[in-house]
């Protein structure tokens, strides 16, 4: 990847820049829960954009995406915004970090990557925080901190692509560490690396090539839904709230706000069972809260699809430890925790049992987790 567009910057630019890559993620557990000033437990995958980045001297920006064979020109003011969806994400972190007092200058670009589109493993959080932790690098002496380069990436969401999300997947772009998941409270943004190295299992994702996009999903209702409830309580996030305050308020609130909540609330509780899990070694506890996790999901939260909650059941059948659908959902894929001895027939059946079912097998993901923002050597 590296050398495609290396030799894609100097066709085009006729000079060699600075390679920066910023990862895709995973999250063990603790879905929905980062807008709701909650706990999740991510880390960055060894899936990444990556890109050549030079300042040009002039106020423009010139950037070539090479998947999408594309190429997009365009100032640094507002008014300036591009009308490709992908360049908005890169306009977007411009505009942030000008919006912030940062500086950008005109630059050319080439990126490229192999974290796969619309399965959930936020592509646009790794375009994000690739440019982010490119731009503080390139024009401001690295002065703008990591907390602040994912808010970047975060507003970036919020303002210039229709997606109200919470931090987690920039955070966990940015903050990434080779063989450590990290567990941030949403709330304080405290965070916490874990070692994980679950001997003996596999972390295996399952893309059900159901089409995952968040900005024309229910994402957003369902992040108003848990408002409402919070705003019924009259606290500030769903953090604070317990099922006993939920059920008092229940006949106050619509059954469907009353489900979302009553996830939300669960999923916290499960996040904090599955770090005690984790440190005495215990990856059945974290399985079965997986398991909870996803029934909460479907259920509950109606994120899910047929697809993957046919997923799910096939890894039960085959007796894998955890799984369950991850990220914002509507599509996308399952994360699963798999005995290395039962991995095989995990994947073999879940492939054929899809394939008759849906016409296509889902495609097998294997995940490294590796470190997040950086400059490339
Ligand atoms: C998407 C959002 C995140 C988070 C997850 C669900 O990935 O971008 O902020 O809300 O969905 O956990």
């Amino acid at each position: 990847m590296k050398t495609k567009i290396n030799e894609e910057f100097k066709q085009r630019f006729g000079a060699e820049g600075t390679m920066y890559a910023s990862a895709g993620r995973i999250n063990l557990i603790g879905e929905h829960t980062d807008y709701n000033g909650g706990f999740v437990f991510p880390g960055a995958i060894d899936k990444v954009i990556m890109a050549e980045l030079k300042p040009n001297g002039t106020d423009k920006v010139r950037v070539f995406s090479i998947d999408i064979n594309e190429y997009a020109e365009f100032g640094l003011n507002e008014e300036d915004a591009p009308s490709q969806s992908w360049a908005r994400y890169i306009f977007g972190v411009c505009r942030e970090i000008i919006k912030r007092g940062g500086k950008v200058q005109g630059f050319d670009a080439v990126f490229a990557g192999n974290v796969p589109l619309g399965a959930g493993l936020s592509s646009s959080a790794a375009l994000e925080s690739c440019f982010a932790f490119a731009l503080n690098d390139m024009f401001n002496n690295n002065s703008i901190d990591k907390f602040e380069l994912a808010k970047i990436g975060q507003s970036t969401e919020h303002n210039y692509c229709g997606v109200n999300c919470g931090i987690m997947d920039q955070f966990a772009s940015v903050f990434g560490k080779k063989g450590h998941l990290m567990r941030l409270d949403c709330r304080s943004l405290e965070y916490e690396y874990y070692p994980f190295n679950p001997e003996g299992y596999k972390l295996v994702l399952l893309d059900s090539k159901v089409k995952h996009e968040l900005k024309d999903s229910p994402y957003n209702k369902r992040r108003q839904s848990c408002e409402r409830v919070a705003a019924r309580l009259g606290i500030e996030t769903l953090r604070d709230a317990t099922m006993e305050d939920l059920d008092k308020v229940k006949s106050d609130i619509t059954a469907e706000d009353y489900l979302r909540a009553r996830f939300v609330i669960g999923e916290k509780e499960r996040v904090l069972a599955v770090c005690d899990a984790l440190v005495k070694g215990d990856y059945e506890t974290v399985g079965r809260k997986m398991y909870e996790t996803h029934e909460g999901l479907s259920k509950d939260y109606e994120v899910s699809c047929v697809e993957l909650d046919y997923l799910n059941d096939i890894a039960k059948e085959c007796g894998v430890t955890g799984s369950r659908i991850m990220g914002g959902g509507f599509g996308g894929c399952t994360i699963n925790l798999v005995k290395n001895e039962l991995y095989d027939n995990f994947i073999a059946t879940a492939k054929a049992k899809f394939n008759e079912k849906y016409g296509h097998e889902p495609v097998v993901i294997d995940v490294v987790i590796s470190d997040g923002a950086r400059k490339c050597e």
